[in-house]
């Protein structure tokens, strides 16, 4: 039986699908008790029947990590409902591509909104509460697109530098105080974000013909195929474990071999 959280209380942002909904079952699967915060709370709500079925502990939340209030009135439910909370997993975030001159202001707004000040506030949160309690893991999710450029996806890209950026800077904060921060850099996983949001308004940025462009990346996997949403929690668990608990402000590439850094 794994028990590798055994006893901790989890956040888990965007968990109502893809990557977040894997992370909330392994950590529950773990022994952790989670909060499952969606702004989609029948998806969480589905997610958390799930994990209570397989003998989990977990409860779903409504928040919407763009605004502060809702932030905190995350890390109170998750408090009320299971004690302090020991990892944070800021996982929501929206995908997006566009030509660099159709590139609208409004969009770039959004995505930063959601990547960035989501982030952000998860880790501000997070600091209030664990830098007291000289304890605690961040785990934010930034991505491949953190580490390299892509075309078309100056503002993902220029977003997810910035996860990367705020994991760095926090992680030497509170180092002193016991908490760390850390970031996961999956590259191409087989979710509605990149099956159904990048991939056709990439294959037509790309004009590809005959291939779309999430066949494209994959064949350029070194490990010759897509990450699936559990490969991610794999390692959100491996770094929310006491087995890294010298590990702090890394970016980890999750990806199969593509970003080596
Ligand atoms: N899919 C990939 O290939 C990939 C690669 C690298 C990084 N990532 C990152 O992993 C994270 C999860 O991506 P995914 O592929 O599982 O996406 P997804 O679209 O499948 O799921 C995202 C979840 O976040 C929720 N969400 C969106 N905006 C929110 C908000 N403002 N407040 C609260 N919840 C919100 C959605 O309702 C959804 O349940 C994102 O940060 C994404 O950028 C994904």
């Amino acid at each position: 039986m794994p028990n590798g959280l055994q006893d901790q209380v989890a956040i888990v942002t965007g968990a109502g699908r893809g990557i977040g909904q894997a992370i909330a079952e392994r950590f529950a699967a773990e022994g952790a008790a989670v909060l499952a915060a969606d702004l989609d709370s029948a998806a969480a709500g589905a997610v958390v029947a799930g994990i209570m079925q397989a003998g989990g502990r977990a409860a779903a939340h409504r928040a919407d990590v763009r605004l502060e209030a809702q932030v905190a009135a995350m890390f109170d439910a998750a408090e009320q409902a299971f004690g302090p909370v020991d990892v944070v997993v800021n996982n929501a975030g929206i995908g997006g591509a566009a030509a660099l001159d159709d590139q609208t202001v409004q969009a770039w707004d959004d995505m930063f909104a959601v990547n960035v000040r989501g982030v952000f506030l998860g880790v501000k949160h997070a600091a209030r509460r664990m830098r007291p309690r000289g304890r605690g893991v961040v785990v934010n999710l930034a991505s491949a697109a953190g580490k390299v450029g892509r075309p078309y996806m100056t503002c993902y890209v220029a977003a997810k530098h910035a996860v990367v950026g705020i994991t760095r800077a926090a992680a030497l904060e509170l180092a002193p105080h016991g908490v760390r921060v850390v970031a996961l850099c999956p590259g191409i996983v087989d979710t509605r974000l990149w099956r159904e949001d990048l991939n056709p308004d990439l294959t037509e940025l790309e004009q590809r013909r005959g291939e779309t462009a999430w066949d494209a990346r994959v064949a350029g996997i070194p490990m010759g195929r897509h990450q699936l949403p559990a490969d991610v929690a794999n390692a959100a668990f491996l770094l929310a474990s006491a087995d890294a608990s010298y590990v702090t402000g890394i970016s980890l590439s999750v990806d199969g071999g593509m970003v080596l850094h």
